[in-house]
């Protein structure tokens, strides 16, 4: 495993045992993110409800990709990096008790987590599988939609997260995925800095070349589109966020200010 993949595995292991900690030992209001500065700003209440506390609270995403999923009862849905369950759950509301959602994820603190939320929504149409998204452990032509949410920036090899995600999809099956999207240039010493990686930045494409990857791995009808730009304001509010603190402030706000969108990214197999 490379060395990169190891910190966002410590890092993301890191956040699930602390909010584990913090929801058996007192209310379970504390609230994690990565990519979003809050989630009652990517989530509308409807999606949330029936959801454990718990899978709220460590919502890590960037974006709703549930909002242009559009799941019908009776669906397959896979989750790529499907962390403390949280769209995995909402998910399972659509899919209902014909249709079945899988997770995955690569941390076994998240999955642990994802698990015990599960539970406690007492939800059966849903699977959590360890691996990762890189060698997808599910047969070709098995999904109807590809869920994720703020996870695709996090891998180092991108195209083969995606061909994955093309090989499971059945021909005619929807990729519904939020993400971080760079909106113009931002400086090397930033792309190279493996905190700003696991924070999900440095990680992140441009919209053109996520595109071309997308096509390249053989999807067609790909749109992407920001929805979430990250400007001072935005930044700054991750800053009062005290898992974040440590990555974010390292940035100069002024350099990086809208330079960053949380992106809906859309494409059919
Ligand atoms: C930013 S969090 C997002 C979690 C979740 N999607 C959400 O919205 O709350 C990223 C998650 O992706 C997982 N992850 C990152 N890279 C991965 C990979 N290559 N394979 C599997 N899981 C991965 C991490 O373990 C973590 O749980």
């Amino acid at each position: 495993m490379s060395d990169l993949k190891k910190e966002v595995k410590k890092y993301y292991g890191g956040i699930a045992s602390k909010v584990k900690q913090e929801s058996e030992s007192s209310c379970g209001c504390s609230s994690a993110s990565c990519c979003s500065s809050g989630n009652s700003e990517i989530y509308d209440l409807e999606y949330l409800v029936e959801l454990p506390k718990e899978a709220i609270n460590v919502s890590l995403g960037c974006a709703n990709p549930l909002v242009f999923g559009e799941l019908k009862p009776g669906e397959t849905v896979l989750d790529l990096g499907s962390g403390g369950g949280i769209d995995v759950l909402i998910a399972s509301k659509y899919v209902g008790s014909t249709g079945k959602v899988y997770g995955l994820d690569m941390t076994d603190e998240m999955l642990s987590l994802a698990n015990a939320n599960k539970q406690k929504m007492g939800v059966e149409n849903v699977e959590f599988l360890r691996g990762y998204i890189e060698e997808i452990p599910l047969a070709k032509d098995e999904i109807d939609v590809i869920l994720s949410n703020c996870v695709i920036n996090l891998c180092e090899d991108k195209e083969k997260a995606l061909s994955e995600a093309y090989r499971v999809l059945k021909p005619g099956g929807r990729l519904a995925i939020a993400d971080i999207v760079i909106l113009k240039d931002i400086p090397e010493k930033i792309r190279k800095d493996a905190q700003m990686w696991v924070g999900c930045i440095a990680g992140a494409l441009p919209i053109e070349e996520y595109k071309n990857t997308l096509l390249k791995v053989g999807f067609k009808d790909i749109e992407i589109n920001p929805i979430n730009i990250y400007t001072k304001d935005t930044i700054e509010g991750i800053l009062k966020n005290k898992n974040l603190q440590e990555v974010y402030s390292k940035l100069d706000i002024e350099m990086v200010d809208s330079a960053f969108a949380g992106a809906l990214v859309k494409g059919i197999k």
